[in-house]
């Protein structure tokens, strides 16, 4: 069985800044993560799970008071609704940032002992699908010049270097390397796109994705 991915839920936050935490230098906390799901409608993020051929149910009982919307919203955004995702082993996140008919891929990272398995292109497919659904004409984003497994992920999937800012990150005063998948509708992208996930599919098994569209 592949892997599925779907928009994420407050109930996954413990787990995608675990996976933040032993990916970047510069974490974030969980609050940041909430306060970027409750108000920051620009943003979108997506995480991936394997399929476990039923998913994992857990459902929550819930204290809050009220009723109707109310109680709705308090539980929504308490992070305390139940959810059929709870209880499901998230294996990665990507986070993407809507601009006009531009995509910015702010985020990406796998567990560290999932790494290699196909997940960040799989998220990275995903994040190429959806900004194809947003009518998007290209996805964009920056690399830490030492970085060169992502830099091998993102040109697989079609991304070309186009620049660099020097000195962008503030920890080291790295450089990043901005890299861009232009013309993502086109002809000639997805025929490229269409095998990548042919062969996605034929090496991890068939995904379920869930792009919240
Ligand atoms: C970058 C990252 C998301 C890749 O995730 P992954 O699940 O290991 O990637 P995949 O297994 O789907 O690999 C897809 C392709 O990426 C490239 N790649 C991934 N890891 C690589 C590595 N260590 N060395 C070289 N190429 C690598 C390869 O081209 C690979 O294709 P292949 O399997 O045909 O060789 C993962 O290494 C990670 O989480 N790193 C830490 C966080 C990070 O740096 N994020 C990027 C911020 S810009």
């Amino acid at each position: 069985l592949g892997y599925r991915v779907r928009p994420i839920e407050m109930g996954d936050i413990p787990q995608v800044t675990e996976i933040d935490r032993e990916s970047f230098a510069n974490s974030w906390s969980p609050s940041t993560y909430k306060h970027d799901l409750r108000f920051n409608r620009l943003t979108r993020y997506l995480v991936a799970y394997e399929e476990e051929g039923k998913p994992a149910r857990q459902e929550v009982s819930v204290q809050s008071g009220g009723s109707g919307p109310l109680r709705w919203l308090r539980r929504r955004f308490s992070g305390e609704v139940s959810h059929p995702s709870t209880g499901q082993h998230i294996l990665g996140f990507a986070g993407l940032w809507f601009m006009m008919d531009e995509v910015h891929l702010t985020t990406i990272a796998v567990r560290e002992a999932y790494r290699r398995r196909g997940i960040g292109g799989l998220l990275l497919i995903s994040a190429i699908e959806l900004a194809v659904l947003r009518n998007a004409r290209m996805v964009t984003l920056e690399v830490r010049a030492s970085n060169r497994p992502a830099q091998a992920l993102y040109e697989k999937y079609g991304f070309r270097r186009v620049g660099v800012r020097r000195g962008y990150y503030t920890d080291n005063r790295e450089d990043a390397v901005l890299m861009t998948a232009d013309g993502i509708a086109s002809a000639s992208f997805q025929a490229q796109f269409q095998r990548l996930k042919r062969e996605h599919a034929e090496r991890w098994g068939e995904s379920h994705l869930e792009l919240g569209e």
